[in-house]
């Protein structure tokens, strides 16, 4: 029987979930879900810096490095996620720094990370979540102590690192026209036409049916960041329900449709190679999984508690 995975192999396109290192270390059916189901796998924690450094100057990659393993004994190619976010470990947020030890400290954890897994990263997240609903660049650590210059010092630290990765500036609400969509483009663009490495840029897409979607504006977002250059993945997809009980079976045919028209989407998009959920199955959903009604945490991914294909997942597949 086909999978999605093997479909999307057929159009050269990578089918990936977020993994995380529990449940992966005592799951082995979430371990086989995910070798079987997908080709690629995003490092859902284990690759950030509060995990990565727990002390200062203190690399920890044992967790991320057993799921880089798995990963490539599976053949599933792997997403580095995250270098620079505006979450932090503690000690660094507590901590009296200089600028200039916060940029060496920033740039040798950056080469750091990347060099441990050079050559077996297919794009790196370099930074996340920079800007605000405004299109301002947030107020976080990495702004306030370095200046506005840590996105492209990012960016260029990573290049170093490892040539052959993808670059991917990563956020969310960046699939539909607003301020920060805009904002996100210009800026984007204007570093790169002064040379800053930037690949593409990920849109996490963390959905939920309530609210309208209409995939001709994801289409025309992605066509404006395709025209500057920029490859476009999908990184983190979940579509969040809340029902009543009774509506369940209705929602999750909605959510099934939304999935399906994300995903044709992708397909018709040149730079679209790329298409990540954000966890493999339900009860592992980083938005919590409840079957109780109302709870707005329920049923967000492709499988459901008994690891099973949801209507979500034989929507997408119907796609091909
Ligand atoms: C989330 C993880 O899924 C959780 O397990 C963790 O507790 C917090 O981070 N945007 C991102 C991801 O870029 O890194 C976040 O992942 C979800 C939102």
């Amino acid at each position: 029987q086909h999978t999605i995975r093997s479909m999307a192999e057929d159009e050269q396109m990578l089918f990936g979930t977020a993994m995380r290192y529990q449940p992966f270390s005592d799951d082995s059916g979430y371990r086989e879900l995910i070798k079987n189901e997908f080709n690629a796998v995003t490092i859902e924690n284990e690759m950030k810096m509060e995990l990565v450094m727990p002390e200062r100057g203190k690399y920890d990659f044992s967790q991320a490095d057993e799921m880089v393993q798995f990963a490539d004994e599976n053949g599933l190619q792997v997403r580095g996620h995250t270098l620079v976010w505006e979450r932090i470990p503690w000690w660094l947020d507590q901590g009296n720094f200089t600028r200039d030890e916060i940029t060496n400290l920033l740039k040798e954890y950056v080469q750091t990370t990347v060099k441990q897994y050079q050559g077996r990263i297919y794009a790196w997240d370099v930074v996340n979540e920079a800007f605000d609903n405004k299109g301002n660049l947030k107020e976080n650590f990495w702004l306030q102590h370095i200046g506005s210059d840590y996105i492209e010092l990012a960016f260029r630290w990573a290049k170093e690192a490892d040539p052959d990765a993808l670059l991917f500036y990563n956020d969310y609400e960046n699939e539909v026209p607003s301020a920060k969509t805009e904002a996100t483009i210009k800026w984007l663009s204007e570093l790169r036409q002064k040379g800053v490495p930037i690949d593409g840029i990920g849109m996490q897409m963390h959905l939920d049916i309530a609210n309208d979607f209409h995939v001709d504006q994801v289409q025309n977002v992605m066509n404006q960041m395709e025209q500057e250059g920029f490859l476009v993945h999908i990184t983190e997809l979940d579509i969040k329900l809340q029902h009543s009980g009774e509506d369940l079976e209705t929602k999750q045919q909605l959510q099934a449709e939304r999935y399906a028209e994300i995903m044709k989407v992708c397909l018709q998009q040149a730079t679209c190679d790329s298409f990540t959920v954000w966890g493999a199955a339900d009860p592992y959903s980083w938005i919590g999984f409840t079957e109780e009604p109302g709870a707005s945490v329920a049923y967000p991914l492709l499988f459901d508690d008994k690891l099973k294909r949801k209507p979500a997942y034989k929507a997408i597949k119907a796609i091909f």
